[in-house]
């Protein structure tokens, strides 16, 4: 008998249901007698004893759902050590729930910050595996997380449709892309979608750079440019600020994100119609893709080995193709980021894509 606590934990994404099946599914199919218990709005669940009984059959028809059925939140790493306001202490809650419903271990879908929770959760003794969930692809220890591909198709599509539009009308468009500190999704969604000039975290940019690519481009016959912006995307001369000097700057920025700031830096430098588009958080929804449909069931799936084999204290990932391990303790806490000379970075120069550097 084998008794499993799942929650989905942080921002949402594709293929979160498909993971989750894959774990049932590996686990049932090899033994019979599996209790799990589905803890619901993430580490909520866990904290205050909220949770449904799930059988094999409510992971059925959900492969190609987006979302998650378990629900989701955000319960931030820095506050878990802190008593919520009836003075519950939410680590040692989280501990007696475990205990008292006599869990095997827990698997815990999530992105950074739920990880860091999984990883304290793993020294407080708890038998704990991780799915490595983001659109943001941002989780070190492995290549890519599950979500990723999806929202790259969904941030391309959204290029590829303003390439008509600003095509028609000669206009320079931005585009901004989620990624939250970094800038897997834009570099690929923006090659993927032949953006033209592209803005991400790691590659701050000089903004007489970025009008220099549109008049260049301008002046070799183009009448349009995209640009493909992160939503964490830096100029030159922030990335030089410190932490709470930027954090003082920002406090009289005027605007939403960082694209309304590029685009009216674009039109006071230049003559040119500006517009700017944030898809958001429909990259997040919908349906995941087949990539990340195969990829989610083969985490889920190893998964499920690992508590048939009773391990624990494990990342599942990907690495050059093959799905991993990862040590815990080896993952928490450690940001994977795009490196400016990376060689994804460099062909893309080749091709004349910007990164206004
Ligand atoms: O981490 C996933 C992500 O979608 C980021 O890309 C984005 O910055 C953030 O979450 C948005 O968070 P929220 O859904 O809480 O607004």
């Amino acid at each position: 008998m084998k008794r499993i606590g799942m929650l989905t934990s942080g921002g949402d994404c594709q293929a979160l249901n498909a993971a989750m099946r894959g774990v049932v599914k590996s686990l049932t199919n090899a033994e019979q007698n599996v209790e799990i218990y589905g803890f619901l709005d993430g580490y909520k669940g866990l904290i205050y004893g909220n949770f449904r009984m799930l059988t094999r059959r409510d992971f059925s028809g959900i492969l190609t759902k987006g979302g998650t059925i378990l629900g989701s939140s955000r319960t931030p790493f820095k506050l878990m050590r802190e008593p919520d306001e009836n003075g519950l202490d939410k680590v040692e809650a989280m501990k007696q729930n475990y205990y008292k419903l006599k869990l095997d271990c827990l698997v815990i879908l999530g992105g950074n910050g739920t990880h860091k929770t999984a990883n304290l959760l793993r020294e407080e003794g708890l038998n704990v595996i991780t799915l490595p969930k983001t659109i943001d692809n941002d989780l070190w220890g492995t290549d890519m997380t599950f979500g990723f591909q999806s929202a790259v198709n969904i941030a391309t599509e959204a290029i590829d449709c303003i390439h008509t539009t600003a095509a028609s009308h000669g206009r320079v468009f931005i585009v901004e892309v989620m990624g939250h500190k970094v800038g897997f999704l834009t570099l690929n969604a923006g090659i993927a979608g032949g953006a033209d000039i592209i803005l991400i975290p790691e590659i701050p940019y000089d903004i007489d750079k970025v009008v220099d690519a549109i008049e260049e481009r301008h002046s070799k016959g183009s009448k349009f440019t995209i640009l493909a912006v992160a939503e964490g995307a830096i100029s030159k001369e922030d990335a030089k600020l410190s932490k709470k000097e930027l954090k003082e700057k920002m406090k009289n920025n005027p605007y939403p994100s960082v694209s309304y700031e590029v685009a009216d830096q674009i039109k006071k430098r230049t003559s040119y119609d500006v517009r700017v588009t944030v898809p958001g958080h429909t990259q997040r929804g919908g349906s995941p893709c087949p990539y990340d449909r195969v990829f989610a069931s083969r985490l889920g799936s190893e998964a499920g080995k690992l508590i048939l084999e009773g391990k624990y204290g494990f990342m599942v990932g990907i690495k050059n193709r093959e799905i991993i391990r990862v040590p815990l303790e080896e993952v928490a806490g450690k940001l994977k980021t795009v490196a400016p000379d990376a060689s994804i970075v460099q062909e893309a120069k080749m091709l004349g894509i910007s990164f206004g550097d």
